[in-house]
């Protein structure tokens, strides 16, 4: 199936603001979030069949180090994508990972681990 563009500023978010000071993103917005272990952003995607499919989280991380995150799919803990450094604030990057998703609603959920909080957070595309 087509890929689609969740806009993260669409998406539930915990603990993080929309803002646009920083060029490149794509839809209105990105996604800030706090510098804090906990904050989250939580897509809800449609998938057209059970299966494996790629979500990649488009991101920027303008600091020194990764901002690591828990990925969980419906729930389960999926992985810890890193979201590595991009060298700046307006150097958007993908971080991708494989998943299996359900047919219909899927709630996928990024949660920071480190006290730099989320990178900042465009979109998921699926
Ligand atoms: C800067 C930047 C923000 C970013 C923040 C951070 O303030 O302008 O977009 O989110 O650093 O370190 O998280």
């Amino acid at each position: 199936a087509a890929s689609v563009v969740y806009e993260a500023e669409n998406a539930a978010i915990v603990n993080g603001v929309v803002e646009s000071e920083h060029a490149g993103y794509s839809g209105t917005g990105f996604v800030n979030s706090a510098n804090a272990v906990g904050p989250a952003v939580e897509f809800t995607v449609q998938a057209e069949a059970a299966g494996s499919t790629d979500l990649a989280f488009r991101y920027a991380n303008g600091g020194t180090a990764a901002r690591p995150a828990t990925l969980t799919v419906n729930g389960a803990t999926h992985s810890t994508p890193r979201f590595a450094a991009t060298g700046a604030w307006t150097t958007w990057s993908n971080e991708t990972v494989s998943a299996t998703l359900n047919a219909g609603a899927n709630v996928i959920r990024i949660t920071a681990t480190t006290s730099g909080g989320l990178a900042n957070i465009d979109a998921l595309t699926v």
